[in-house]
């Protein structure tokens, strides 16, 4: 009998490393889009499996005493704004089924909490959530899936209000001046032209049902794959394509 030639054999061993992977998720979107509603909903309904979120905000540069004195004009929009080699290295980490500690990040006094982090251990489901998550080349590639949630601007900007007014220790004359000076250009010229690069886009967000469940359906037959490799690691499994 034959025996298997190198190629198929290095092949095979790929799919089957591949498939013990974490799948990843990018959610992005403008803010107050729902983003975190619908990273909430997915989670929810995969309740049987092991999902984590990530959020961008976590990953949040600290400002100088000379930012955080002049904060009004800091722009929180702008990509440069998070430390993004941090936050590639903790998704790498996660992808290779290690464990992470992440920062956790208090908008009320723009800054870090620096004693205390959250703890992300190794899942089935990583979700990679925030503004410009489609940003950079490097952290896109990591996602097996990309979902952007698509609401209109007089709604975010309605909802924005009332949750930095009542969540983030924000005035409403301090919303309205940041949304204006920094939020809706950064949203104009770094998250509206990321969109391009995902997979389903989610009109109305949390609303949306219908868009939930096929995307949780999606979720759940890749991970049926993955489990399938897993036993079975010289079975192809056959993809299939996916839209809405
Ligand atoms: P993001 O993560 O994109 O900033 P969130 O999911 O945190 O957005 O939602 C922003 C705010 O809007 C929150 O206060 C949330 O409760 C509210 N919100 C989100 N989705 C809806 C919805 N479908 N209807 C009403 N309020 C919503
Ligand atoms: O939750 P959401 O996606 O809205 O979070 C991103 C928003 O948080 C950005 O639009 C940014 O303006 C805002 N932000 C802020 N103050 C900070 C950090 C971020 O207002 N210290």
């Amino acid at each position: 009998p034959s025996s298997p030639s190198p190629a198929a054999d290095s092949s095979n061993l790929a799919d089957s490393n591949a498939a013990k992977q974490p799948f990843v998720i990018g959610v992005s979107g403008g803010t107050a889009s729902g983003k975190t509603t619908v990273c909430d909903m997915i989670i929810q309904q995969l309740h049987d499996h092991r999902v984590v979120l990530v959020n961008q905000d976590s990953f949040y540069r600290g400002l100088t005493p000379e930012e955080s004195e002049r904060v009004h004009e800091y722009n929180f929009d702008h990509p440069d704004a998070f430390d993004t080699e941090q936050m590639l290295e903790c998704v790498q980490k996660l992808k290779c089924g290690q464990s992470v500690q992440v920062p956790i990040y208090d908008f009320k006094i723009h800054r870090r909490c620096s004693d205390t982090f959250r703890q992300v251990n190794a899942s089935d489901v990583i979700i990679l959530e925030g503004i410009l998550v489609f940003h950079d080349q490097r952290v896109r590639n990591l996602m097996n899936m990309k979902i952007f949630v698509d609401t209109d601007a007089d709604v975010r900007l309605a909802r924005r209000i009332r949750r930095d007014t009542v969540e983030r220790g924000r005035d409403i004359d301090s919303v309205l001046e940041q949304y204006a000076k920094f939020v809706k250009p950064a949203f104009d010229d770094f998250v509206l032209p990321s969109k391009k690069y995902a997979d389903v886009i989610i009109p109305r967000g949390g609303d949306n049902h219908v868009a939930i469940d096929l995307i949780v359906q999606h979720i759940r037959t890749k991970l049926g794959q993955h489990d399938l490799c897993k036993i079975y690691p010289n079975v192809y499994v056959i993809q299939s394509t996916f839209q809405i």
